[in-house]
């Protein structure tokens, strides 16, 4: 009985640790920090389509992209080219820093429109910002791999 069970949580540990595998470590950690960012856009969009009151967790969600946005470059770590980061990121530092520093104002425009609680004002914000996400998307990230 014992046996089964060590058996049943050593398979379940190799499972786990294959699937953070999948990618190079700096990029499943840069992949799930997007996604964090892309959860607070969809909470705030939600607000903006009128499907959702604006409220202090709004406000949060901004912030979140705002503090999340700051820290993008220390995601890119030289040679951690793994997944959809494209090498240019490295050979073009200072264009990606550029593209980055547009979110960073971006985010903090989104951060001020989101404490007006005004959907109008919070949907011009976000667009603003969704703009820089795909302006970097464009140039510094590859297709998905198949
Ligand atoms: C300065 C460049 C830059 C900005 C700005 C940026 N991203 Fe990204 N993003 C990337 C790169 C590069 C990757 C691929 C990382 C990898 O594969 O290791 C990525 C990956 C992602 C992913 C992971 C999913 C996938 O398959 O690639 C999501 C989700 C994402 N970004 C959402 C956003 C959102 C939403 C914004 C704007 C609020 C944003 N990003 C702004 C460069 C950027």
């Amino acid at each position: 009985m014992k046996k089964i069970i060590l058996a049943g949580i050593a398979a379940t540990v190799f499972a786990g640790a294959a699937m953070a595998g999948a990618h190079g470590s700096m990029s499943d950690k840069r992949v799930a920090s997007m996604k964090e960012i892309g959860g607070a856009m969809k909470a705030i969009s939600d607000v903006a389509k009128g499907n959702a009151e604006a409220s202090d967790a709004t406000v949060a969600a901004a912030m979140k992209i705002n503090t999340l946005a700051k820290q993008v470059p220390s995601w890119f770590p030289e040679g951690s080219g793994e997944y959809r980061a494209k090498a240019n990121i490295w050979t073009d530092w200072a264009g990606f820093k550029a593209a980055n520093d547009k979110l960073v104002a971006a985010s903090a425009d989104l951060v001020a429109a989101t404490k007006t609680m005004d959907s109008a004002q919070i949907g011009a914000a976000l667009g603003a910002t969704g703009k820089t996400c795909g302006g970097c998307h464009e140039t510094y990230r590859g297709p998905k791999p198949s």
